[in-house]
């Protein structure tokens, strides 16, 4: 057994979790849209054509907030192909993914869907082959009440999209209209300018790196804010990790590139800040994260142009879904600065949810840990103490085998810890001392004799959460095994 402790104390706040950090993420990709959330014809399917099953799954998931309509799809994207008669709507070549775009789903069917849902959508507009124009009458479609031609052609009510994203992965050579950080920040500003012109109250996320790794991260982003820093709110990261080979430990720790990524990406944005004197603070949109197997994706140049071909549909494992809790533990460790997260993304594609066409929908392993951390990770998160043996691993050197967050909301406290040991329990000794109307507890775990077990369309329940003994919480002091290779949620109240 190895032993770890925690102390909980109100008096340190990291901050106020943003509910956006549980936001999710629709691409025209695969089958997301597509048999995904929208299926005409399907037993379960509305007036409009969209999967009530699945945005059943999806209001289960916890998800106040999703990005549409990419990723890389966007780079290409005519947003207006999407408007006016379905019957009307013109088929394209999507060169992102090499697929057949129908527009059967655009900007009107996307903010039904959302509405149907409880989400907002946050709003990516096309910088690799469109720019400020296309952009500007996209707000203008969106946001504005009326009288004029784009929000005339609307009708209705405006959508008042409150949070746009100013292109997708602009530094990733395989971004189609790929730029550099000066070409970027130019049309990042420029655009922003326009659509802001156009509508004062909206948000925007500049382009950030596409992953840590990435050989232009933090020159990128020092690049990018120093041209627009006042023009924008946030500055976007992306990150997916897998397992590689049998190197299972280092899969485990993935969180520990997450908090270096977010750190180092918060320090050049204060830097920026700092060299232009300016007020405001740049924040996070954390807007694609996930376990991703990228190292088996054959890559789109290979992809033979199909509609919804059935594209990264990766089936996720109990070790799998533990990483995910965890680097959802590192997104409310930096609550102060990410402000917004998106799983993706949300349905088959890397997805929590999957669904067979005319078939059923049904949860992964992942589902799980982020549908409980969003139901009850809402609050302040607290600092915490944290005593963890450690271990070596060989992609991120030493790592602690306990990571934990607590967020507090009136008299509850709910601890999230996962125990990166994949043979040993970890006993946890959680020191409440300073909030002394705590005095029952309930403990919620995901793992398995078998961490490769999946969840599938035949065995929907095979991973799930399970209910263990109340912990015992005696004189300020609480005592809870984590299984190994596990992912916990330590209920006070
Ligand atoms: O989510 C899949 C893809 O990953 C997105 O289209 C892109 O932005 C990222 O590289």
């Amino acid at each position: 057994m190895h032993v770890a402790s925690l102390t909980v104390d109100p008096a340190y706040r990291i901050g106020e979790v943003d509910p956006r950090l549980y936001g999710s993420f629709v691409e025209h990709m695969g089958r997301c849209v597509y048999t995904g959330i929208y299926e005409p014809g399907h037993p379960h399917a509305d007036e409009r054509g969209f999967r009530t099953d699945t945005t059943a799954l999806v209001r289960e998931l916890g998800v106040p907030i999703v990005r549409y309509p990419g990723g890389n799809f966007v780079s290409g994207y005519r947003w207006e192909d999407g408007i006016g008669p379905v019957s009307e709507r013109p088929t394209r070549l999507d060169l992102a993914w090499r697929s057949l775009e129908t527009n059967q789903v655009g900007v009107n069917e996307f903010v039904a869907w959302a509405r149907t849902a409880d989400v907002e959508p946050l709003m990516a507009v096309n910088l690799g082959t469109r720019g400020i124009d296309a952009a500007r009458s996209l707000v203008e479609y969106c946001n504005l009440p009326g009288g004029t031609y784009w929000s005339d052609l609307r009708g209705g009510e405006p959508y008042g999209i409150k949070t746009w994203c100013l292109g997708n992965e602009m530094d990733g050579p395989w971004q189609i209209g790929h730029k550099t950080a000066h070409e970027y920040a130019r049309l990042a500003l420029e655009t922003a300018k326009a659509m802001r012109q156009v509508d004062p109250s909206i948000e925007l996320v500049a382009c950030g790196s596409s992953g840590r790794q990435m050989p232009t991260f933090g020159s990128w982003e020092a690049t990018v804010l120093a041209e627009a820093y006042d023009a924008v709110d946030y500055v976007s990261a992306h990150a997916y990790y897998e397992q590689h080979g049998d190197d299972r430990d280092s899969f485990l720790a993935s969180a520990t590139d997450m908090d270096a990524f977010i750190e180092e990406l918060v320090a050049t944005a204060d830097h920026v800040r700092a060299v232009g004197r300016h007020k405001k603070r740049i924040n996070v949109s954390f807007d694609e994260w996930n376990v991703w197997y990228l190292s088996r994706f054959e890559g789109e140049t290979n992809l033979e142009v199909r509609e919804r071909p059935r594209l990264i549909e990766d089936v996720y494992s109990v070790t799998d879904a533990v990483v995910v809790g965890n680097l959802l533990i590192s997104l409310l460790r930096h609550a102060d600065r990410v402000r917004i997260g998106c799983l993706a993304q949300l349905v088959n594609v890397i997805a929590p949810i999957m669904t067979e066409p005319g078939g059923a929908a049904w949860r992964q392993a992942s589902f799980h840990p982020f549908a409980l951390t969003s139901a009850h990770g809402r609050g302040t998160v607290l600092q915490l103490a944290l005593e963890s043996p450690v271990h070596e691993t060989a992609r991120h050197g030493e790592v602690p085998l306990l990571d934990a967050a607590a967020v507090r909301s009136g008299d509850q406290v709910v601890i999230f810890a996962v125990n990166r040991s994949q043979t040993t329990p970890m006993s946890v000794d959680v020191d409440v001392r300073s909030l002394p109307s705590l005095s029952a507890a309930t403990h919620t775990a995901l793992f398995d004799d078998d961490p490769d077990a999946v969840n599938t369309a035949a065995e929907p329940d095979r991973v799930k959460p399970r209910t263990l003994d109340d912990p015992k919480l005696d004189g300020g002091r609480l005592q809870a095994v984590l299984p190994p290779l596990s992912w916990n949620m330590l209920r006070l109240s």
